[in-house]
């Protein structure tokens, strides 16, 4: 019977391990630590800007009401917080059929105004941060868009993706009566975040004129935002003395 030998593995003799690092290795790391801090230099600036972003996206599409997208826009100049405004093309025939206002004047209220089609303009991407958004007036066809998902400009992408971001995403239906899918859509936005805050006036607050209704559905929406406008003359709690 052959006698099996062991085979050895071909190991060479491992050198001694040194005590120390060499003295070589010392000079690589210090190389690339100066190759890296030239790379990157230490912020001018602090790196955390405070506070947070003060833009306000305003979306007008048409349903009846651009008022009330209109006097948002009208609120928000000269507050601080930037309106970056899209507004729909059938919003643009709302406007000149509802009010005085012609589309350009519309959009001159804007900090910036992004055109319809422009899928890659800044609000489209998360990135570009935002306090939310506000659609409003926002018309059956759009609430289904972003009911669904199917954004198909830059309106509903724009509220698709603060509604991803789980940033406030405001919607303002106008439509009446309303039937299952109009009940239904507004069911699923709330379930992805959004707000439903349809125009519905408080008649608490004893408003004289239209433009007392406008200005307290207005104020109502930027309460949602964290911004009092000083529009919503608010309950303060106390009745007539004779209830
Ligand atoms: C004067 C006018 C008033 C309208 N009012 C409403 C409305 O209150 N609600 C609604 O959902 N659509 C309304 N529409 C229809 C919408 O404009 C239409 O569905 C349009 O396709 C909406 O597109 P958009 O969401 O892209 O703006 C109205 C249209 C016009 C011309």
């Amino acid at each position: 019977m052959a006698r099996r030998t062991k085979s050895k593995p071909n190991r060479k003799k491992s050198a001694p391990a040194a005590a120390t690092p060499k003295p070589a290795m010392t000079t690589a790391r210090r190389k690339s630590a100066a190759l890296l801090a030239k790379a990157v230099p230490p912020p001018a600036k602090p790196i955390v800007r405070a506070p947070a972003q003060r833009r306000l996206v305003v979306g007008i599409t048409g349903a009846s009401g651009v008022i009330y997208g209109i006097r948002l826009l009208e609120s928000l100049k000269g507050s601080g917080i930037e309106s970056h405004l899209v507004l729909t093309r059938p919003a643009e025939m709302t406007i000149v059929y509802e009010t005085a206002y012609t589309p350009q004047q519309v959009k001159a209220l804007a900090d910036k105004v992004y055109p319809i089609a422009d899928i890659g303009a800044a609000i489209a991407s998360g990135s570009f941060q935002t306090l939310g958004m506000a659609v409003m007036p926002c018309s059956m066809k759009t609430l289904a868009e972003i009911a669904t998902g199917v954004t198909g400009n830059l309106l509903s992408r724009a509220a698709d993706v603060t509604l991803k971001e789980r940033r406030r995403l405001v919607l303002v239906p106008r439509e009446t009566p309303l039937h299952l899918g109009h009940i239904r859509n507004m069911a699923s936005v709330t379930e992805m975040g959004a707000i439903v805050a349809p125009p519905m006036p408080g008649f608490y607050a004893q408003p004289q004129t239209l433009d007392d209704v406008i200005n307290h559905t207005v104020g109502r929406v930027l309460d949602l935002f964290g911004i009092d406008s000083g529009l919503v003359k608010r309950w303060n709690g106390k009745p007539r003395k004779d209830v």
